[in-house]
């Protein structure tokens, strides 16, 4: 039967993301690999109470099917993240992920251009990738996009989109600078071309102040997402998308002909814990306990590695980004940590040329402290080899 494959199946590479997940699950590795929250930290109380009282309280009709666009008081809840945006703005998904899919099954057709920074989140690469369009790269900064490069992809490709990820991005952790995204909404306007921003880490900051969104700058150029995914827990699988109504409208005909709904229960259970703000408590327990794993394992990085790697620490978000410039091919580095029993992402998977670089990606939310500091230190050991 695989010979019947579609081509965007064929030409396919094999998640890299999953190979990692796959060998992390063993428990002897310690893995910064993956972009996990800590489980142990998911509200299950609140969660609990509010399905009993939904089940106290509603009859059956909450299982029944209903419209595509998602329970009104939970988009009424999120439209308030933003300025002058009404619940029609607002479309429920099942993840920020598949909000992208849905924004390129509106708007991509076959050879279309759209750009991505680079690095970029993998399993964004992949979904492009399988819309057979032409991607092209613009290179990531501590600051934001490289808004030269930008510019010059803009004119010469007239891509339909921009997906940028402005806020502690993945991998790297970076964050666009005010003075980027301005000129970002420049392009944006003079070129035509729209603004796909992703940004499921903004709660998770631990320093700094919040800085406006592409959504609010320049809203009718911006289709925006958002997720549940970090702060509450991803298993509800509940995303959102902003966008102006006439472009909300075609993303629901997607929505419809994908799924026809996401669940209505957690989206009950999401909205009543916005409502009450026990999410908004419950966020802040998160950032307590991030940023001490964050600090502890930037403490880790410069006791064990000292200046012999570089990386920025981020103001918020899941992830360092390290260049490992002792090793110019951090793929060999990934193969002697494992057999150290500790895990990273190698940060060419990252880039839209798979190139060979010395930059890794590692995630901090899903370790205990003590075995950031173990981590780190089995890290270093393999590192040792390529100094
Ligand atoms: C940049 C980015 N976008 C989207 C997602 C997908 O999140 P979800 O589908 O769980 O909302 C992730 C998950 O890690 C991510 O890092």
């Amino acid at each position: 039967m695989q010979s019947k494959f579609a081509s965007r199946i064929t030409n396919a590479s094999r998640s890299f993301t999953r190979t990692i997940l796959d060998l992390t699950a063993q428990n002897t590795i310690i893995s910064f690999a993956g972009g996990l929250p800590d489980a142990s930290l998911f509200p299950r109380a609140a969660i609990e109470k509010h399905a009993k009282h939904l089940f106290e309280t509603q009859d059956n009709r909450l299982f029944q099917y209903s419209n595509a666009t998602g329970v009104e008081a939970l988009k009424c809840e999120i439209a308030k993240k933003y300025h002058e945006t009404q619940s029609t703005n607002i479309l429920l998904t099942n993840g920020s992920q598949q909000g992208l899919d849905l924004v390129c099954k509106a708007f991509l057709d076959e050879s279309d251009c759209i750009i991505v920074e680079d690095p970029s989140y993998l399993a964004a690469l992949g979904l492009f990738h399988m819309y057979n369009v032409d991607i092209k790269a613009a290179p990531l900064t501590k600051d934001g996009v490289d808004t030269i490069v930008l510019e010059s992809l803009f004119k010469t490709y007239a891509p339909k989109f921009f997906y940028t990820i402005p806020i502690f991005q993945n991998p790297t952790g970076y964050s666009y600078t005010l003075e980027t995204r301005k000129e970002v909404v420049r392009l944006a306007q003079k070129y035509h071309v729209i603004l796909l921003e992703d940004s499921p880490y903004e709660a998770l900051r631990y320093d700094g102040t919040q800085t406006t969104s592409f959504a609010d700058l320049l809203p009718q150029w911006t289709i925006a997402l958002g997720t549940f995914s970090k702060t509450l827990a991803p298993d509800f699988r509940i995303g959102w998308i902003k966008a102006p109504q006439n472009v909300l409208s075609a993303l629901t005909l997607c929505k419809e002909s994908t799924d026809l709904q996401n669940s209505k229960f957690f989206q009950y259970i999401c909205a009543m814990m916005m409502q009450s703000g026990e999410l908004q408590v419950h966020t802040k327990t998160l950032i307590d306990c991030y940023r001490s794993k964050r600090d502890a394992m930037v403490q880790a990085l410069k006791k064990y590695f000292n200046d012999s790697i570089e990386f920025i620490v981020p103001e918020g978000g899941m992830f360092i980004w390290i260049n490992f410039k002792a090793c110019e091919d951090s793929m060999k580095l990934f193969d002697s940590a494992i057999k150290k029993n500790v895990a990273f992402v190698p940060g060419s998977v990252f880039f839209a040329d798979k190139r060979v670089t010395s930059y890794g990606r590692l995630n901090y939310t899903n370790s205990s402290l003590e075995q950031i500091d173990q981590g780190i230190k089995a890290l270093y050991e393999a590192y040792k080899e390529f100094i």
